[in-house]
C-alpha cells in the first residue's frame, strides 16, 4: 500500500519534475477506486452542487455537506492526500469565520488541506488559515463559486490585462502563504508565467499542460455528468453509457422474470416437507 503523501511530498514532485495527477469526487467508492490507481490527491470539491446535488453551481453547498462527503471519501481512500473545498460563504465573512471553517475541514472532515476561491480579494484569509497551521490550495482564474460576478463560467486571463490580473492574485495568493496554487480555466501562457514564476507547485483544471499537474472531475474523466462537458476535460471512459445500459439490461430480466436467477437465491436447508405441511395448514386458516 502506497503511503499517504504529504505536503513535502507534492514539492518535491515539482523539484524533480514529476507532475501530480488529482481528481475531485466526493464518495467512498469512487474515492477507493482513486486510491487503487494510484491517484496523487483527491478533491472533495464543492462542484457537488451540481454534480450530486443537482443544482445549477457551487453557491448552494454548505460545510456540512462539504464535510460529510470529506469523511465518506476518506474512508474510501485512507492513504490519499485529500484537500477540502471551502464552499462560498465559509470564508467571506471574517477571517475568524475562515479558519473555524478551515479547522472544522481538518478535524471533521480529516482531509490534508483545504482550498479556496479568489485571489488578492481573500489573501486575508489564506494568510490566516496558513497561520493557523493548516496547508492551504489557493484557486484562481475561472471560480466557480464568483460565476455570477464573472458573467457566467468564463476563461479568465485571455487578454494582457486580464492576464495581470490573474498573475497578481498568484502573487498574493503564493505572498499569503498558500502552499500550493490550481489555476482554472486559463491560457496555457499564463498559466506557464505563474508557474515560471512561483516557487510553489502550480496545478491546471483548463489551464493547459506547462505547470505541475491536472486536476479533473472524475464526473468529466469518467463520463458520469450528461449536462455538460468543458472543452478542456478529456473522458476516459463511459460509466454513464454503461450504468445506462446495465439497467436497461437489469430492467429487461426483472420484467421477463430472469433475475433474480438461481445462483442469486438463498436455499432453505430445513425439512422441506415439514416447510410445505406449515405452509399448507398456516394458508387453510389464514384470515386476510
Ligand atoms: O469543485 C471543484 O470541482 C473544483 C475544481 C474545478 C477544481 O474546485
Amino acid at each position: 500500500m502506497a503511503k499517504k503523501k504529504t505536503i513535502l511530498d507534492l514539492q518535491k514532485m515539482k523539484a524533480n519534475g514529476e507532475k501530480a495527477a488529482w481528481m475531485v469526487m466526493y464518495d467512498s467508492c469512487m474515492a477507493s477506486f482513486a486510491e487503487d490507481a494510484g491517484m496523487d490527491m483527491i478533491l472533495i470539491g464543492d462542484s457537488m452542487g451540481m454534480i450530486i446535488y443537482g443544482y445549477q453551481g457551487t453557491v448552494p453547498v454548505t460545510m456540512d455537506m462539504s464535510i460529510a462527503h470529506c469523511q465518506g471519501v476518506r474512508r474510501g481512500a485512507p492513504n490519499t492526500y485529500l484537500i477540502g473545498d471551502m464552499p462560498f460563504g465559509a470564508y467571506h465573512e471574517s477571517t475568524e469565520d475562515a479558519v473555524h471553517n478551515a479547522v472544522r475541514f481538518l478535524k471533521e472532515g480529516d482531509v490534508d488541506a483545504v482550498k479556496l476561491e479568489g485571489g488578492v480579494a481573500v489573501a486575508d484569509k489564506i494568510e490566516a488559515i496558513a497561520k493557523a497551521g493548516i496547508v492551504v490550495f489557493g484557486h484562481i482564474g475561472l471560480t466557480p463559486q464568483s460565476s455570477a460576478a464573472m458573467g457566467g463560467f468564463k476563461v479568465q486571463g485571455k487578454s494582457t490585462e486580464t492576464a495581470k490580473a490573474v498573475i497578481e492574485d498568484a502573487i498574493a495568493v503564493y505572498k499569503a502563504g498558500a502552499k500550493t496554487l490550481l489555476l482554472e480555466g486559463v491560457p496555457e501562457e499564463t498559466c506557464a508565467f505563474v508557474h515560471k514564476i512561483l516557487p510553489i507547485p502550480v496545478y491546471g483544471i483548463g489551464a493547459g499542460a506547462e505547470c505541475d499537474g491536472q486536476a479533473i472531475l472524475a464526473a468529466d474523466a469518467l463520463g458520469v455528468y450528461k449536462n455538460f462537458t468543458p472543452k478542456f476535460a478529456k473522458k476516459y471512459c463511459s460509466i454513464g453509457d454503461i450504468a445506462t445500459q446495465g439497467m436497461k439490461d437489469y430492467i429487461s430480466e426483472v420484467k421477463a422474470g430472469t433475475f433474480p436467477a438461481p445462483e442469486h437465491k438463498y436455499k432453505f436447508t430445513g425439512d422441506k416437507d415439514e416447510f410445505n405441511k406449515f405452509l399448507a395448514e398456516y394458508e387453510k386458516n389464514l384470515d386476510l
